[in-house]
């Protein structure tokens, strides 16, 4: 059994056949997706998967996302597919959106902690679909389970240095895909609810997913009581404590007062905002701050996400 210690450096490369070796010998990969990278085990093997909760540190009660190569493998992790998880599936994969549908009977209880739902997605990444898609035709169902790449409660890597610093050599590749366009973990919608709710904001935004399903935009940060498990009121977060403004002006003058504090804020720009927001966090930690001063980003489209981090990353 590994344990989160970060011992050595584990190997890094581009390698799609390094990358399905390890899978197939029952080895944790990580995975480069749009959105940050995931520590990715196959899917149907139970040892595997544990050893994935073992190497982040995460509660068995906290389920794992299944990544597929295409829309049209939904129906070998689904029961049924409700007309939600249809539309969004053909309209938004690949992208940076998880379905949640009833589970197939076939998916084990360490993926979806044996919830009758399971989550799924079609990743955006040349080398996670190249993965997938070579993982697929190598006989099994192709799915890979994985949570975010870092230690459990931290900040999730959007690198592949981010991933070896948190893991080290418990990870046994690491697939470099270079920095994650996106940025924020994917937008997670409860599809066997009607109608659909967005649990998590992300990648795509609640505005989106209202439109495209008919629905009224529940604001994600207005809604009740999430039911996905992992969705700690702390949660991505660095050392440094996060302390939120509404404005530059104001991150100015508490940064004046405040000694040890670095800003974080990228104005406007919504997607660079998500693009760089993990990094900044890290490096602030690196530099050694000991205040990190963020301005939260309008509460629209990416900023959703965007805020719902920073607010998990303030509570202590
Ligand atoms: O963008 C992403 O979603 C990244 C990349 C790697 O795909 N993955 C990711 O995984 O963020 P993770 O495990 O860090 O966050 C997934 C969240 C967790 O809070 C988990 O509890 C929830 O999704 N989740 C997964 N399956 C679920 C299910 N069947 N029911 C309720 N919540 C579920
Ligand atoms: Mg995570």
């Amino acid at each position: 059994m590994t344990s989160h210690h970060r011992s050595g450096r584990p190997e890094i490369g581009t390698s799609v056949d390094r990358a399905l070796e390890v899978i197939g010998n029952g080895g944790l990969v990580a995975l480069p997706t749009e959105t940050v990278y995931g520590l990715a085990a196959d899917a149907d093997d139970e040892r595997a998967v544990r050893s994935v909760f073992a190497t982040k540190g995460r509660p068995a009660d906290h389920p794992l996302i299944v990544h597929v190569a295409e829309a049209g493998l939904l129906g070998e992790w689904a029961s049924e597919i409700p007309d939600s998880a249809a539309v969004l599936a053909e309209t938004c994969w690949p992208g940076p959106l998880t379905l949640l549908v009833p589970r197939a009977a076939r998916v084990l209880d360490v993926v979806t902690g044996g919830r009758p739902t399971v989550g799924v997605r079609v990743p955006a990444h040349p080398l996670a679909t190249a993965l997938l898609t070579r993982f697929r035709a190598s006989g099994g169902s192709g799915g890979l389970a994985a949570p975010s790449a870092n230690r459990f409660g931290r900040v999730s890597p959007t690198t592949a240095a981010h991933v070896a610093a948190d893991l080290g050599d418990a990870v046994d590749y690491v697939l470099d895909g270079g920095p994650c366009p996106v940025g924020v973990e994917s937008t997670i919608v409860d599809c066997t609810v009607e109608p659909a709710q967005v649990l998590r904001p992300g990648g795509i935004s609640a505005e989106q997913v209202a439109a495209l399903l008919g629905t009224d935009g529940v604001a994600p940060e207005a809604s009740g009581p999430s039911r996905a498990p992992g969705m700690l009121a702390s949660h991505y977060a660095p050392d440094a404590q996060v302390v939120l403004v509404s404005s530059g002006d104001e991150a100015l003058r508490l940064a004046d007062a405040t000694p040890g504090s670095v800003i974080v804020d990228h104005g406007a720009d919504l997607a660079s905002y998500a693009r760089s927001l993990y990094a900044d966090l890290r490096a602030a930690d690196l530099s050694g701050a000991t205040t990190i001063i963020a301005v939260l980003p309008p509460a629209e489209g990416l900023g959703h996400a965007v805020r719902d981090r920073l607010v998990k990353a303030a509570h202590r």
